[in-house]
């Protein structure tokens, strides 16, 4: 009897512990009911449903990708000879910007401001080209006439992206793929000419002047091995390559496409979630909540590929007008992404005015500039952008003298429109309760600290 009345005891006791656990813990209780088994692992902390993520193989550099880098930390190669692709692009920043302004400096005396944050230069490998339409042209078709393809594209209705439909399967009529905050380059290499040349970055003058520069470097000789001995009598060419060359340094140098973050360990069943991570995890796809994976999606394909945090798509988000760039001191100038001034083939395309492509979220934690703009300097500002853009603009745009809230004040009043207000969760009313508290908001964050990579060690030069 004794022995009876403890067994229920204990089962009683257990049974309440469970059910502790059960409610204590993020997952709906939806979830405990139709799949307690994995539950159980996921509100421990454990990915229930493990995978084996298909990295890309390391190998040695090629002697082709060794000449790449060499190219990428010349700093000679710049007017002021104190810029290198690493300056800006730093390896120990995870390729990005090694301080918190807004843009860099550069030009003959370093005294020129870019215009726009520098991105990150990790996990671009597989960037596709720019394209708009659901279905982006095979390499082999011939280039799609952009207008074109605008013109058909903007008279379908647009899907709404949630964490539960990503638009990769809603096939929303986008522009996506291409590199730089605006798509305007297709390749990695013809990509580097941009900073090469750009008056605002290594100011390289002409391609004369960086072939000269190129011809006396100390690698030198290694163009002749590599493309035969007429590649330095011939100024176009010896650039193109030396930028092909640093495009296959990024390729292939594993620094730039680690895949070694804590989320990496834990969808291969390697690591634990702690329990802040996981229940920023829940929110961050969790439609109602942050609904971040809608754009930055976080799931590995079928086949192993591990997720790349962007969906390669362009969106107008609104973000405010940031005064620190000196760009913005002229009232009439307007980034508008897609639509210019940066590139002019889309100038018309007045749809996509505002749009700028979704970066990925891979180390972005450890970013101290965020957005095309660089106007905040912290992941908590970020968030409270998509918290408050909606629900309580006075906290995120200034007034103007009439007390007004300038929503949406780095586009001009006619691009307005464009921006996105149908996608969680920026498609709140004012007043609304914001998709997020405070303590969801460091939620989130904890989970975005997970994606950062462990090992950057073939980056150190
Ligand atoms: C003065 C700072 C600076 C230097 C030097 C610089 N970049 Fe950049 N880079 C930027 C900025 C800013 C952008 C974004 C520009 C834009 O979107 O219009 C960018 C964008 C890129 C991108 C596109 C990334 C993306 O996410 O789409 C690549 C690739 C790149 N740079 C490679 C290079 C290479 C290679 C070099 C050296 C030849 C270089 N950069 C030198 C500032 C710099
Ligand atoms: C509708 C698509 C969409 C959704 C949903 C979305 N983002 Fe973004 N995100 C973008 C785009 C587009 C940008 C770049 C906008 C720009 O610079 O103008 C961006 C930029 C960012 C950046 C800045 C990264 C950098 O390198 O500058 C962070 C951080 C970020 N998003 C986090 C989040 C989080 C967290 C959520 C969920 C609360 C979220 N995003 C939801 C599309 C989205």
């Amino acid at each position: 009897m004794r022995i009876l009345v403890s067994l229920a005891l204990v089962a009683t006791l257990g049974l309440c512990g469970a059910i502790v656990f059960v409610l204590r813990s993020p997952l709906p209780a939806g979830d405990w009911l139709t799949n307690p088994a994995a539950s159980y692992e996921l509100a421990r902390g454990e990915n229930p449903h493990p995978v084996v993520l298909v990295r890309p193989v390391a190998a040695p550099l090629s002697a082709m990708a060794q000449l790449g880098k060499q190219v990428f930390f010349d700093s000679s190669l710049s007017s002021s000879g104190r810029l290198s692709c690493a300056s800006c692009h730093s390896p120990q920043h995870f390729y990005g910007p090694p301080n918190s302004q807004p843009a860099m400096f550069g030009g003959p005396d370093m005294k020129r401001q870019g215009v726009r944050a520098v991105p990150s230069l990790m996990y671009l490998e597989a960037q596709p080209s720019f394209s708009i339409g659901p279905d982006p042209a095979g390499e082999n078709d011939t280039l799609p006439n952009l207008p074109q393809l605008t013109a058909q594209a903007t008279k379908i209705p647009r899907v709404t992206k949630t964490a539960q439909s990503t638009a990769q399967t809603a096939a929303n009529i986008v522009p996506q793929g291409g590199l730089f905050w605006d798509g305007r380059a297709d390749t990695l290499q013809e990509q580097a000419m941009g900073p090469l040349l750009s008056p605002f970055e290594m100011d390289g003058g002409s391609i004369a002047r960086v072939a000269a520069k190129l011809r006396a470097a100390p690698y030198a000789k290694s163009f002749t091995e590599l493309f035969g001995p007429n590649i330095l009598n011939d100024p176009q060419m010896l650039v193109s390559e030396a930028m092909f060359a640093v495009a296959r340094y990024q390729i292939e140098d594993e620094s730039f496409h680690p895949f070694s973050s804590k989320y990496d360990a834990w969808l291969e069943g390697k690591a634990r979630l702690s329990q802040a991570e996981l229940r920023g995890y829940l929110l961050y796809n969790d439609p109602a909540k942050g609904d971040c994976a809608a754009c930055h999606l976080d799931q590995p394909s079928p086949d192993g590929q591990p997720p790349l945090f962007t969906d390669h798509q362009y969106e107008a988000l609104g973000v405010p007008r940031n005064p620190d760039l000196a760009a913005n001191r002229n009232p009439a100038y307007f980034d508008e992404g897609i639509c210019g001034p940066y590139r002019s083939d889309l100038a018309k395309e007045t749809p996509y005015c505002g749009m700028f492509l979704t970066p990925t979220l891979r180390n972005a934690a450890t970013r101290h500039v965020f957005f095309h703009n660089g106007v905040y300097h912290n992941l908590k500002q970020v968030l409270d952008f998509y918290d408050f853009r909606d629900t309580d603009p006075a906290r995120i745009y200034p007034r103007a003298v009439d007390g007004k809230v300038e929503k949406f004040n780095d586009l001009p009043p006619s691009f307005q429109r464009n921006v996105d207000v149908t996608d969680p969760p920026l498609n709140r009313q004012p007043g609304e309760m914001p998709a997020l508290t405070p303590k969801e908001e460091e939620d989130i964050i904890a989970f975005l600290k997970t994606l950062t990579d462990t090992s950057m060690s073939a980056a150190t030069h």
